[in-house]
């Protein structure tokens, strides 16, 4: 190597080193799309484009006047997400993901976070649908795992959360057919239920998996959500403002 590749090398490293994959934050007013790829659902297949009165994510406030990213949907309608990273992800890489949002309500079914499964469930081959979720059951937000498209989703770790009150959420995924998962809640490491410990062996990552944020399902009543920051790297320094760590 010559001696200018070789110092040029070493002065950008650390830059690169520190670069998040995905950094929003409302209160700066960073556009919606840096999140990715905005999913709206009115009924079940009807997917508008753009934001309508019914069915939007917009810069806003919270009930409270916090800046936030706010998620809305009036009853009936399905999904307003992004789905970030989209083709991005790669396997055997560890992910680092921080969420901060307050809830409006805590309607059953409602999920606000998703890794999904984008090839190995819909091509058949037997990867989950939605290998790991944040979803409401019970009364309760849980944390689910489905280990391959034969087994459903099994709740690893719940809370209720306070609504309308911000929560920090951290997710680290090591993303393999052989990977783990570990789960922060307001900067503290949890506890699985079903293990007792903090890192849960999972099939994260069973072909091509992305995280998708926001609300789905639920659809019985008016749906509110708001987002205040999201992040994503490939080190635990890279969340620590939106996990709250
Ligand atoms: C994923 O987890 C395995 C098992 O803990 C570990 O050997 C591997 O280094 C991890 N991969 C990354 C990229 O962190
Ligand atoms: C968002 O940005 C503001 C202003 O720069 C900062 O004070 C705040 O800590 C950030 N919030 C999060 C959750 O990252």
């Amino acid at each position: 190597m010559k001696p200018f590749t070789h110092l040029l090398t070493l002065s950008l490293l650390p830059a690169i080193q520190a670069k998040l994959l995905l950094d929003f934050n409302a209160t700066r007013g960073d556009d919606p799309s840096t999140l990715g790829t905005l999913n709206l659902e009115a009924e079940r297949g009807d997917k508008p484009d753009s934001n309508s009165d019914e069915l939007y994510i917009k810069l806003g406030e919270d009930p409270d006047g916090n800046p936030a990213l706010h998620f809305h949907r009036d009853e009936g309608y399905i999904r307003a997400e992004y789905h970030a990273l989209k083709d991005e992800m790669e396997s055997d890489t560890t992910y680092y993901i921080g969420y901060s949002l307050s809830m409006a309500q805590l309607q059953q079914s409602l999920m606000i976070w998703q890794f999904k499964e984008y090839s190995a469930y819909t091509d058949g081959s037997g990867g989950a649908n939605i290998p790991l979720s944040l979803e409401v059951k019970e009364d309760a937000l849980n944390f689910r795992y489905q280990a391959s498209a034969d087994d459903g989703r099994e709740t690893q770790w719940s809370v209720v959360p306070e609504l309308n009150t911000p929560h920090h959420i951290g997710l680290v995924i090591n993303t393999s057919d052989d990977g783990w998962v570990e789960l922060y809640w307001d900067g503290e490491k949890q506890e699985f239920d079903t293990t007792g410990e903090t890192r849960l062996s999972a099939t994260t990552f069973p072909g091509q998996a992305e995280p998708k944020f926001g609300a789905y399902r639920g659809e019985e009543v008016e749906i509110d959500t708001y987002v205040y920051a999201i992040q994503i790297g490939t080190e635990m320094e890279d969340i620590v403002e939106a996990a709250g760590l």
